[in-house]
């Protein structure tokens, strides 16, 4: 099986204004090219108005930066929306696409989200794509027909283990402090890894990210689990020590 290097993602959310932002992001870049060699590479999605300045003033160090969200079109008159080329062009190398907050509040569906994975990867950016079931799905038995069907839905032609990461977000475990225990982690990572087979290239080298309620305190329980590949930290992540501490459970 190939070595999988783990990937400690933030997603800021609506969260960040300016000089607080640019503190965080050149923190947590600071600690990163201090490090040495570390066995994780790390990710800051700061809001669309950050990622320029952000990306600035880690260029240089090997924090990336991505976005949080992509139109599926490359430009045109879509209000609002942001196109891929314009995240990568702002310095971006990732974008968060099908993040659970988007299908819920925006009403994205699999397709929308594979559409939007597709232009990221015309755009040259590594598309992030967020799969999880809500409590009402789980509580049915239905949590991995749930998630292999967003994954098969969801993944553009081409997705690929240099272009793809897959982020597995449990819906209830998100902003609630509860977290999925190690055993239904790696029953859920073991059937996308099944899933991914036929579907991307490379399977058993595409990153497969654990997202809900991730903090220090099972950071290091989480990121043990067979085809747990790193992290996609929300709350945690708006605080340098927080998150430095999830990385360092991988380091
Ligand atoms: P929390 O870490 O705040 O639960 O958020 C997880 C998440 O949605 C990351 O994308």
């Amino acid at each position: 099986m190939p070595a999988r290097r783990k990937l400690i993602a933030g997603n800021w959310k609506m969260n960040g204004l300016h000089a607080a932002g640019l503190e965080l992001a050149t923190d947590l870049a600071r600690r990163l090219a201090s490090a040495g060699t570390v066995g994780f590479d790390m990710l800051v999605c700061p809001p669309a108005t950050l990622v320029h300045p952000v990306a600035g003033a880690v260029a240089g160090t090997p924090l990336a930066v991505g976005g949080q969200d992509c139109h599926p079109k490359e430009s045109g008159a879509h209000t609002g929306d942001i196109g891929a080329p314009m995240l990568a062009d702002a310095g971006a190398g990732f974008v968060i696409v099908g993040h659970s907050e988007r299908r819920q509040n925006h009403g994205e569906d699999d397709a929308l989200v594979a559409a939007k994975a597709a232009a990221a990867h015309a755009a040259g950016l590594v598309a992030i794509v967020c799969v999880g079931e809500t409590l009402e799905q789980r509580e049915a038995g239905q949590a991995l027909a749930v998630v292999a069907s967003q994954v098969a839905g969801s993944l553009p032609a081409g997705a690929d283990a240099a272009n793809t990461v897959i982020a597995y977000e449990p819906v209830w475990a998100i902003g609630t402090g509860k977290t999925a225990t190690a055993a239904d982690v790696a029953e859920v990572h073991a059937h996308i890894r099944a899933t991914l087979a036929g579907r991307a290239g490379k399977p058993d080298a595409v990153r497969i990210l654990y997202g809900g309620s991730v903090k220090p305190s099972n950071a290091a329980e989480l990121m043990a689990v067979e085809d747990v590949d790193g992290a996609l930290v929300g709350g945690a992540s708006l605080v340098a020590d927080d998150f430095w501490a999830i990385a360092e459970t991988c380091r």
